[in-house]
């Protein structure tokens, strides 16, 4: 299988690569993406960037195909009949505990519930379906051909956007998708009521700008599943993705395409140093855009300049992230040998990145062959973390060229130790300590270095570094990482997340029984049975994007 798993042909529109192709061709001759030699964005003429506004469909309706099973809408792939499914013993026991944790709201189910822990004292939020939370329990009733229950639950948090936000005195955003929601219900007068945070009760009140682009990508993983399209073209999905798009197009004092933020803004929602622009909110804005695309309508002025805004958005942003996001060894060499204080349009280092801020593990951790994502990047601040969540749904969604994708995956394979351990996957790597953790995190004890958000290791990623390997054609390491995580998850209680360097160790104040981490494990298995339910959740590569076979000079160095 290799990286055209799952893609279809479609002619009937252009695309945005077809924009795109000046930006790609330059990207894809240099695949070092030396950004010494790219011109700046101020040089470009805007005929570039507003070449083909025409439709820019990247995936179109036509190819959904209707009831079939539960399954993405792709044939079977030849490979996966080969690897006959035997159910792990596991499989049951996932699916049974992923029942318990249904939350119902007058009779329909509309979600499952963060962690169905006994055992902790404290429950918090976590008796809450979060809508982050939620998207790989769909996926893996979407894939069990089980698609009610994710439909309710597009229809319900639809109708909580629509309610009015507020914390404390100041209003939220029309589009704002709730955190999460929570069903109360009234034994004596038989009534159900929801409610719902949208960081107003959350700790740190932190905002979830994630579940927006969530829920899009779950609608059209939805409806790609299902081939129903009413849902994504009634009115009201419809008015919500505008309304969550409206939220980010918005024209202000950006100087950048990539989504200003605060702190603990997805699914690290604490103070964790992620402030500004997160990888992990830059790679679903994008994913969300490009689902957007598919599915909104263009039938009156709105739809249209809705489109056309995406468009220009889409393109922008995979300029500037596959420029000045992406490194690998050549590109962290060259950042190395920086001069700073460059003025105007010649700047090479147009950040005034100081060379003496990159952090001494870089060096040793960049593998000759391989790359990844950065953190963030801001004026004078690059965060060279690596984190999960963001690189694979740069993969998912081709945010990375096929080249960047092979390299993250390259760098997974490299690092395997460090990044995989004896648990996939860390969120992040390498955690903070000491004096940097203290003044990153605000001291907070739960995010102390390898725990948590800070290097801990989630078994909730395993579905998506699962889906990014399956694209890239790497099933063997899908596989890898399911056995690692088949020999401790059911034994362990399925827990949140592990601690420690190599993830051995059960996470200091970890759930047992957290849902996504059940579900997580299902998606996983499932997909590696039947790799075209990858569809649901990828998006395929630009097609006019020339075929990349060449591999970076800097692998071979
Ligand atoms: C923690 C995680 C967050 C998740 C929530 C519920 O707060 O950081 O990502 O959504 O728990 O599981």
């Amino acid at each position: 299988m290799d990286g055209h798993m799952g893609m279809r042909k479609t002619s009937s529109h252009c695309s945005i690569s077809e924009m795109d192709d000046f930006d790609l061709s330059r990207l894809l001759d240099k695949p070092r993406l030396n950004i010494e030699r790219q011109r700046s964005f101020d040089e470009r003429s805007l005929s570039e960037l507003s070449i083909g506004l025409a439709r820019a469909g990247l995936d179109s309706y036509d190819t959904y195909s209707p009831g079939a099973g539960g399954r993405s809408g792709f044939n079977t792939p030849a490979s996966s009949t080969r690897n006959s499914f035997e159910p792990h013993p596991m499989v049951a026991d996932a699916w049974e505990s992923l029942r318990k944790s249904l939350v119902h709201f007058r009779g329909q189910p509309v979600g499952t519930i963060a962690a169905v822990d006994h055992q902790s004292e404290e429950v918090l939020n976590y008796d809450q379906v979060f809508v982050r939370d939620f998207v790989p329990s769909a996926l893996a009733f979407l894939m069990n051909g089980e698609p009610d229950i994710v439909k309710n639950f597009l229809l319900k948090t639809l109708h909580l956007q629509g309610w009015e936000k507020r914390v404390d005195r100041f209003k939220l955003g029309e589009g704002v998708m709730p955190a999460s929601f929570k069903v109360l219900h009234d034994p004596i007068r038989k009534t159900d009521t929801l409610i719902a945070d949208f960081g107003e009760s959350a700790i740190g009140r932190v905002a979830p700008v994630d579940s927006g682009f969530w829920w899009i990508i779950l609608l059209r993983a939805y409806t790609k599943s299902t081939g129903d399209l009413s849902l994504a073209e009634s009115p009201s999905c419809q008015k919500g993705m505008k309304l969550i798009l409206t939220l980010c197009l918005s024209e202000g004092f950006d100087t950048f395409p990539t989504l200003l933020c605060a702190d603990g803004c997805c699914m690290i929602d604490r103070r964790m140093g992620i402030y500004g622009y997160p990888i992990e909110i830059q790679a679903l804005f994008f994913m969300a855009l490009r689902c957007a695309l598919s599915m909104l309508k263009q039938d009156d002025a709105e739809g249209k300049e809705c489109v056309e805004r995406i468009v220009k958005r889409l393109h922008a942003l995979s300029y500037h992230m596959r420029n000045y996001f992406w490194l690998d060894f050549q590109q962290l060499n060259d950042i190395y040998r920086y001069k700073t204080e460059e003025y105007s349009h010649t700047a090479v280092n147009k950040f005034n990145v100081i060379p003496d801020s990159i952090p001494d593990w870089v060096f040793d951790f960049m593998p000759t062959r391989g790359g990844y994502f950065i953190g963030n990047v801001s004026p004078a601040r690059m965060d060279f973390r690596w984190f999960a969540l963001g690189n694979c749904v740069a993969i998912l969604s081709s945010l990375s060229t096929p080249e960047q994708s092979m390299a993250i995956m390259d760098l997974i394979e490299a690092r395997w130790d460090e990044l995989v351990g004896e648990m996939p996957l860390k969120i992040s790597y390498p955690a903070i300590e000491s004096h940097e953790w203290r003044i990153v995190t605000g001291c907070d004890p739960k995010n102390t270095r390898w725990s948590y958000h800070n290097g801990g290791s989630w078994p909730v990623l395993l579905w998506l570094v699962t889906a990014a390997c399956i694209k890239t054609g790497r099933p063997q390491i899908a596989r890898r990482a399911i056995e690692l995580a088949e020999s401790r998850l059911l034994k362990d209680g399925w827990p949140e997340y592990y601690d420690g360097k190599l993830g051995r160790y059960i996470g200091k104040q970890a759930r047992k029984y957290q849902t996504w981490s059940i579900a997580g494990y299902l998606v996983a298995k499932m997909m590696l049975e039947d790799p075209s339910h990858l569809g649901m959740i990828s998006l395929e590569e630009d097609k006019q994007m020339k075929p990349v076979i060449k591999r970076s000079s800097s692998w071979n160095c």
